[in-house]
C-alpha cells in the first residue's frame, strides 16, 4: 500500500465533514453503506484528480453532472414500471376507488417524490387513465439527478423494464422504437411534469392525494428520514396517502401522526 493509500485508508478525519455535508445535502448518510463507501469515493476522486474531500464536496453541490456520476456511483437509481406490481394493484383496486367514493367527485393529485428515470411516474400516469381519474394536474415528478430526469423526460425505455405492465396496458402506452426499446406514448408523458428537486431542502406543495416515496431513503439517516415524512403528512391532503418502498417501515409514523393503512401505506386522517 502507498503513502498515500495509507492516508486514506481508514478514513481521514476531513472525511466525517464531507459525509455530514453530504447528508446536509442531498440526505444520504454514507455511514448506512456496508461497504467501505469512502474507499470508492476515493477512487472517484481520482477519477476527477480532485485533492481533497473538501474540493470534491464543492465540484459535486456545484456540478449536476459530477452529482450524478456520484449517485450513480452509489447506485441507487434502480427502478422499474410497476415495481413490486402487487402494491400498484392495491392502489388500483383499493385505495383510489375508495378516494372517489370518499371525495364524492374524480380529482387526484399524485406525486412521485425520487422518480429516478421517471419508470414509476409514468406508472402512476398510466393507472390514473386506466382508472378514469381526473388529473387536472399531471403526476408531479422529482428528483434531485439532473441526468434521470433528462433520461425520463426522453421516455425511451428497454422492453425488460416494462415486463410488470399487463401486456394489453404494453401495446396501449408505449411505442416501440428499435430493437429492444419502447417509449411512452404522448398522452402518457404529457401527464407527467418533472421538476429538479431535493426532498430534503425544498420546500413541498400541498393537497397531494398520494405521494410515492419509494426506494429514495434507503440510505438517509434516521433524523433526515423522519423529518421527510413529517413534511409529506404535511403535504397530503387528510384523508391522503403515502406510500414507501417495499422494505421502508416508518417506525414513528404515529408519533407523526399517520395512521397505518396496510404495509407500506400511510394514511393521513381525515380528522
Ligand atoms: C432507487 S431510485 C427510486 C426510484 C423509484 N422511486 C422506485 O422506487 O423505483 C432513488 C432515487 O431517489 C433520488 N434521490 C436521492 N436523494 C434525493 C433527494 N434528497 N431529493 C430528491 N431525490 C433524491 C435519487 O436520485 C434516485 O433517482
Amino acid at each position: 500500500m502507498s503513502l498515500q493509500e495509507n492516508a486514506i485508508y481508514p478514513a481521514p478525519p476531513e472525511y466525517n465533514t464531507f459525509k455530514k455535508k453530504i447528508q446536509e445535502l442531498t440526505g444520504i448518510d454514507l455511514d448506512a453503506y456496508k461497504y467501505q463507501i469512502h474507499r470508492r469515493i476515493h477512487m472517484l476522486m481520482q477519477r476527477w484528480a480532485v485533492k481533497s474531500y473538501d474540493e470534491y464536496y464543492k465540484t459535486i453541490a456545484n456540478n449536476p453532472e459530477k452529482l450524478r456520476e456520484f449517485l450513480d456511483y452509489l447506485t441507487i437509481n434502480v427502478t422499474e414500471f410497476f415495481r413490486n406490481a402487487n402494491r400498484w394493484w392495491e392502489l388500483r383496486d383499493n385505495i383510489i376507488p375508495q378516494m372517489y367514493k370518499d371525495l364524492g367527485h374524480q380529482r387526484i393529485k399524485l406525486w412521485s417524490a425520487g422518480c429516478s428515470t421517471g419508470e414509476e411516474p409514468y406508472s402512476l400516469a398510466i393507472l390514473a387513465m386506466e382508472t378514469k381519474v381526473a388529473t387536472p394536474q399531471p403526476v408531479l415528478a422529482g428528483d434531485i439527478d439532473q441526468g434521470v430526469l433528462q433520461k425520463a423526460q426522453g421516455g425511451v425505455y428497454q422492453k425488460r423494464q416494462i415486463t410488470n405492465a399487463p401486456k394489453e396496458w404494453v401495446a396501449k402506452y408505449f411505442t416501440d422504437v428499435s430493437g429492444d426499446n419502447v417509449q411512452v406514448k404522448k398522452e402518457v408523458k404529457d401527464k407527467v411534469k418533472f421538476k429538479h428537486m431535493n426532498l430534503i431542502k425544498d420546500h413541498f406543495e400541498s393537497g397531494f392525494d398520494i405521494i410515492l416515496c419509494r426506494n429514495v431513503v434507503i440510505y438517509f439517516g434516521a433524523e433526515t428520514k423522519s423529518a421527510l415524512y413529517r413534511k409529506f403528512f404535511d403535504a397530503l391532503r387528510p384523508g391522503g396517502y403515502l406510500m414507501t418502498g417495499a422494505t421502508e417501515q416508518i417506525f414513528d409514523h404515529k408519533t407523526i401522526g399517520f395512521e397505518s393503512a396496510g404495509p407500506f401505506l400511510y394514511k393521513r386522517p381525515k380528522k
